[in-house]
């Protein structure tokens, strides 16, 4: 059985496979959007600094627990602590795989609707772009089969395997990735609003930091680097014994940490160029205000608006597809092994699952929006449940399954190599692991619930 698992090709594939997971909506969009909301510069600050003590040490635990085990997420807890309940762990980790998939689905089909509707030259002036938004996020069908759409698209790559599906389409996809945002960026700066969306970004008024922005920070931290469900013990389950955990992850978080701070570079100066328009718009803030500036912004100058818009949901397309994968392998893993379905079988019947789920949260846009769990819809439930819950509590959860309950030999053997690399790297990284992490992120965790 083990020696029939995949396995990623090349150190860079590793790279680019993990930072296609971390770097998507949650960075495009999600990133601005919060970022807007909770006052600029200082939620990055506070945000990065979540990055590297708390989320980047979950992201090192699962790498390692990946590794050892050389199993799915389920499986992994069970290799490596026989007898214990820490599988439910991992089983909540496929459960909220599955949840986040469903509902990143319905973004990424409005993503793809708008790819679509730039290509066709449907994004031009004189449109009511909220309007449009609204009609077209609540109607029954169309959503619905550009869900359908994205599902299959996430389905053909990972059904072909670890190496000639995921780490192949990462290898194209993320530098094609990193060259239209280096476009779009310098567009971006030659807008009139540049100084001002600068500003925003890059001087704090920490007077904004209130104990919301904290708990926000931590969910998109977690959220953006896909650590809490065990989407980083699956990849790092194919990785080679010579594969370096802690540079990598470092790697993984630096990548992903600087696709967030440009998407922002991107989308701040255009939205301070058209007067008028806010930069706390909330989740419509990609797909309200931005056809707006692509609009205004160069109204004067013919086809650039046209392709700054394509360039711009072509780039939110790829980035989502490439972490849609990851979380569709969690769950694909963990069904091919655990239940010994051949790849493809398990990867339709969690595509099949995935439909229905994501079924759910775009109707709750529509037709279901009266139906509630909590007095939130689908959509918002499953927002809820994995970003603020099931993430931070997977990541203390992994944490303490580390630091606590794994050999100290067995963990500081994965992370120097067998002795081969930094030792000092390693130590910090374990106490970071054994103490900070799952007290800073219980803390916030604890308090966001009360807060709730
Ligand atoms: N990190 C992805 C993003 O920023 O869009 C979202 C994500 C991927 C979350 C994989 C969870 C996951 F397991």
């Amino acid at each position: 059985m083990m020696d029939r698992r995949g396995r990623f090709g090349s150190r860079i594939g590793v790279i680019l496979a993990s930072a296609g997971s971390a770097v998507g909506l949650g960075n495009i969009w999600r990133f601005p959007t919060e970022v807007g909301r909770n006052g600029g510069a200082a939620f990055i600050l506070v945000y990065v600094c979540f990055v590297l003590f708390l989320a980047m040490p979950v992201m090192v635990s699962e790498f390692v627990i990946g590794r050892a085990s050389k199993s799915n997420t389920v499986d992994a807890f069970r290799v490596l602590a026989p007898g214990r309940p820490w599988v439910l762990t991992g089983l909540m980790g496929v459960i909220a795989g599955f949840l986040v998939l469903s509902f990143y689905s319905v973004v990424a089909g409005w993503t793809m609707h708008y790819a679509v509707s730039s290509l066709l030259g449907q994004l031009s002036a004189g449109h009511d772009f909220a309007a449009d938004f609204n009609a077209f996020i609540s109607a029954p069908w169309l959503p619905l089969a550009y869900v359908a759409g994205f599902l299959v698209l996430t389905h053909l790559v990972v059904e072909r395997g670890v190496q000639n599906g995921i780490e192949r389409y990462s290898k194209w996809m993320m530098p094609l990735l990193f060259i239209i945002i280096v476009v779009l960026v310098i567009c971006s700066l030659q807008m009139p609003g540049a100084r001002a969306g600068l500003a925003f970004l890059l001087r704090p008024d920490f007077s904004k930091v209130t104990w919301q922005v904290v708990l926000s920070a931590i969910g998109q931290a977690f959220f953006s680097l896909s650590v809490g469900i065990g989407c980083m013990i699956t990849y790092a389950s194919y990785f080679g014994p010579r594969m370096r955990l802690a540079p990598s992850a470092l790697h993984v978080c630096l990548i992903d940490t600087m696709v967030a701070v440009l998407s922002g570079f991107i989308i701040f100066p255009a939205v301070f160029s058209v007067e008028g328009l806010s930069v706390d718009a909330g989740p419509g803030l990609v797909f309200i205000t931005l056809p707006n500036v692509f609009n205004t912004a160069f109204s004067h100058i013919p086809m650039v608006g046209y392709a700054f818009s394509l360039l711009f949901y072509v780039l939110l397309l790829l980035a989502a597809l490439t972490s849609s994968i990851s979380m569709h392998e969690i769950c694909t893993a963990f069904i091919h092994e655990k239940y010994g379905l051949g790849r493809r079988v398990a990867a339709w019947i969690v595509t099949l699952a995935c439909l229905l789920g994501g079924a759910a949260c775009s109707l709750s846009f529509g037709v279901w929006r009266g139906i509630t769990v909590g007095g939130m819809g689908f959509f918002d439930l499953f927002d809820y449940l994995t970003a603020k819950f099931i993430m931070p509590l997977g990541g203390i959860l992994i944490t303490l399954f580390v630091g606590w309950q794994m050999q100290r030999s067995q963990v500081m053997d994965e992370l120097t190599n067998g002795g081969t690399c930094s030792r000092v790297l390693a130590r910090l990284l374990y106490f970071l692991i054994r103490w900070l992490a799952p007290i800073g992120v219980c803390t916030i965790f604890i308090n966001g619930l009360i807060g709730h």
